[in-house]
C-alpha cells in the first residue's frame, strides 16, 4: 500500500492504526508492505518512530511484538508530488520494497491529500508506468474525500482519474459506508422478513437522519470555511446512508448490483428548486455560548475562520425520494457541529393508528392510573394522551444500538397506554468488537471488494441533489444563516421543516445552553 500524504493527519490516526488492527487480527497477509510517501523529508527509521508513537498513544509503552514486526514493515519515500522525476523515484523504491517484500507487483494507492492533488498524482502515477494493470498484476486508487466541491468539479475530477486508471480500479471512500451499523441497515432490512413489507409509504410517515457533531471545527477552521455542513457531511456521509434506507433490494450482494440500487435512490431525489431552498434547507452557525461545561466559542472566533464567515456550520434539509416505495415521504436529515452531543441516528416513523382506540378512556380512569414504573405515582391526564406513533430508532453512532419504540397497555384499570422501548444494544453481544470503519474499507480495498465504496455516478447525482442549494446560497445572501449557540440543537427554525404542526426533530439528549440568542446572520 502506497500511502500519499504520509507525514499527515490521517495517516497517523487512521491509516496506519487500521492497517496494524489487521495485522492483530491476522487480516494481512504476510506479504505485505506500506510505503509512505509525502513533502516532508524523512527516513524509514523516523517514519517508523512516528508511526509507532501513534499505535502506542495511551498504551503502557511496552511495544508487543507484533506490533514491531508492523512496524518493520513500513517504509517511507520523500516526493514532490508537482515534479514527474519524483514519480520515477517513487516507481524505483516501490520496485525494491515489492521485491523485498513478495508483494508481486500488486499495488493499492491512498490518497489522503488535499484534493488539490489527487489530479497531480493519479497523473504522476501513470506517467511513471504505475498506473495500468498488466500481467495479473492489479492497481488501485483509493481516493480520500472531498470528491469534488460541486457537480461541476465531481464531474471533472472522475473525468481526469478515467484517463489514467479504470473506473473498476478506483475507489471513493466514504467512512460512513464502513460503519458496521450503516451496513446493519441493509441487513435489518433484507435478513429479516417483518420489515420489508412495513418499509414503504403506506406504513412510514417520515424519515429523520440526524447526524451530530459535539465537537466544533477543531484545528480545521480553514478547510471547514471553504466546505461547511452541507458538502462536509450532507453530499456524502449523510445521503449515503439515506441509499441505504431508500434502496429497493440488489439481486445479489455483488458491488455492482448494491451500487446499481443506491444510485437509483440518489437519481430519484426530487431536486430542490431554488425558489424552494428557504422552505426545505435551514443553514446556521454556531454562536458563543455559555453552557453547563463553561463558555464555548463561535465558529467565527476559531481558528483559521474569517471573522465574517458566512459557513454553515448547521444544515438541516426536507426532500422527497420520488418513486413508488418512497412517493411523499419526507425525508428529513440534519447535520451539524457544536450540537449537545456526538450522535447519528435514523428514526424511523411510522403512520398514526387510522382511529384512536384507545385515546379516549372512560371518565372513571381519566384522574389517573397507577403507574407501574414510579412506586405510588399516578399517571396524569391519560384520557387525552392518544397512542404515539411507533418508531424504530437506529443508532449508528455511538452506543450502537437499534430500539422500537411501541405502545403497551399500562396495567390496571381502563386502557392507557404508553410507549416503550425494546432494544438491541451491540455492546451487549458476546465478544464484540466493532472494527473502525478504516479498518474494514482498507481491507475491503485491498481485497478488491468496492461495496462499500462509492461510485463515479452516485457521487455525481448526490452533487446534483446538493449543487442547486449551494448556488442559491451564493446568489441569494438574502436567504438567513440562523445563528445557534454553540451546545444547542441548532436553529429553532429547522422545527419549520415538519410538514405537520406539532412535529420536530426527535432529541436524543437535552441542549447544553439555553437555546435563547437566536440570531439571523
Ligand atoms: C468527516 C468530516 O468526513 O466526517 C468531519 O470532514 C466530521 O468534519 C467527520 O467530523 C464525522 O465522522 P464521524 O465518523 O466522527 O461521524
Amino acid at each position: 500500500m502506497v500511502i500519499f500524504g504520509a507525514s499527515g493527519d490521517l495517516t497517523a490516526r487512521k491509516l496506519i492504526p487500521g492497517l496494524y488492527e489487521l495485522h492483530r487480527r491476522g487480516l494481512l497477509p504476510d506479504r505485505f508492505a506500506v510505503l509512505g510517501a509525502g513533502r516532508t523529508g524523512m527516513s524509514d527509521d523516523r517514519f517508523r518512530r512516528t508511526m509507532r508513537a501513534a499505535l502506542q498513544d495511551g498504551g503502557d509503552g511496552q511495544p508487543p511484538p507484533e506490533l514491531e514486526r508492523f512496524v518493520g514493515a513500513l517504509h517511507y519515500q520523500q516526493l514532490d508530488t508537482g515534479s514527474a522525476g519524483g514519480y520515477g523515484k517513487l516507481a524505483e523504491r516501490l520496485q525494491a520494497v515489492d521485491a523485498a517484500a513478495g508483494t508481486g507487483g500488486n499495488f493499492v494507492y491512498y490518497l489522503a491529500t488535499p484534493p488539490s492533488l489527487f489530479e497531480p498524482i493519479a497523473g504522476g502515477l501513470a506517467g511513471a508506468g504505475l498506473a495500468a494493470e498488466r500481467d495479473g498484476e492489479w492497481r488501485r486508487l483509493i481516493v480520500e474525500k472531498p470528491f469534488g466541491y460541486d457537480l461541476e468539479s465531481a464531474r471533472r475530477l472522475n473525468e481526469r482519474l478515467h484517463a489514467w486508471f479504470t473506473e473498476r480500479q478506483i475507489y471513493r471512500i466514504d467512512h460512513y459506508l464502513g460503519k458496521e451499523t450503516v451496513q446493519n441497515v441493509l441487513v435489518l432490512r433484507f435478513a429479516n422478513e417483518v420489515w420489508e413489507p412495513l418499509w414503504t409509504r403506506a406504513t412510514i410517515d417520515m424519515v429523520e437522519v440526524t447526524g451530530a457533531e459535539q465537537v466544533g471545527v477543531e484545528q480545521r477552521g480553514g478547510y471547514y470555511d471553504g466546505s461547511g455542513a452541507l458538502r462536509d457531511m450532507v453530499q456524502n456521509h449523510l445521503l449515503q446512508v439515506v441509499g441505504m434506507i431508500a434502496m429497493e433490494p440488489p439481486a445479489h450482494f455483488l458491488p455492482s448490483a448494491v451500487r446499481n440500487e443506491t444510485v437509483k435512490v440518489f437519481d430519484s431525489l426530487r431536486p430542490i428548486d431554488p425558489s424552494q431552498v428557504v422552505e426545505q434547507v435551514v443553514r446556521g452557525q454556531y454562536t458563543g455560548s455559555l453552557t453547563t461545561d463553561g463558555a464555548l466559542a463561535g465558529y467565527r472566533e476559531e481558528a483559521g475562520v474569517p471573522r465574517g464567515s458566512r459557513t454553515d456550520t448547521y444544515v438541516a434539509l426536507r426532500f422527497y425520494v420520488d418513486n413508488r416505495r418512497w412517493a411523499g415521504v419526507p425525508f428529513l436529515v440534519r447535520t451539524g457541529k457544536r450540537l449537545p452531543a456526538r450522535v447519528t441516528e435514523i428514526v424511523i416513523h411510522f403512520k398514526q393508528v387510522p382511529h384512536h382506540l384507545f385515546g379516549t378512556p372512560p371518565a372513571s380512569v381519566t384522574s389517573g392510573v397507577p403507574d407501574p414504573a414510579g412506586a405510588g405515582r399516578r399517571v396524569a391526564s391519560v384520557s387525552a394522551a392518544a397512542a404515539e406513533a411507533s418508531k424504530l430508532i437506529i443508532r449508528i453512532q455511538p452506543d450502537e444500538a437499534i430500539q422500537l419504540r411501541c405502545n403497551v397497555k399500562l396495567p390496571g384499570a381502563g386502557f392507557a397506554v404508553r410507549q416503550v422501548a425494546m432494544d438491541f444494544r451491540y455492546a451487549d453481544l458476546a465478544d464484540t468488537y466493532l472494527p473502525d470503519a478504516y479498518e474494514r474499507l482498507l481491507l475491503d480495498g485491498m481485497i478488491g471488494d468496492a461495496t462499500l465504496y462509492a461510485r463515479a455516478d452516485a457521487i455525481e447525482s448526490c452533487w446534483e441533489f446538493v449543487t442547486p442549494i449551494l448556488t442559491a446560497w451564493r446568489e441569494r445572501p438574502g436567504i438567513p444563516l440562523h445563528g445557534y449557540p454553540a451546545g444547542s440543537w441548532g436553529p429553532a427554525a429547522a422545527s419549520g421543516l415538519f410538514e405537520r404542526p406539532g412535529h420536530d426533530w426527535h432529541s436524543p439528549m437535552p441542549s447544553l445552553c439555553e437555546p435563547g440568542g437566536r440570531v439571523e446572520m
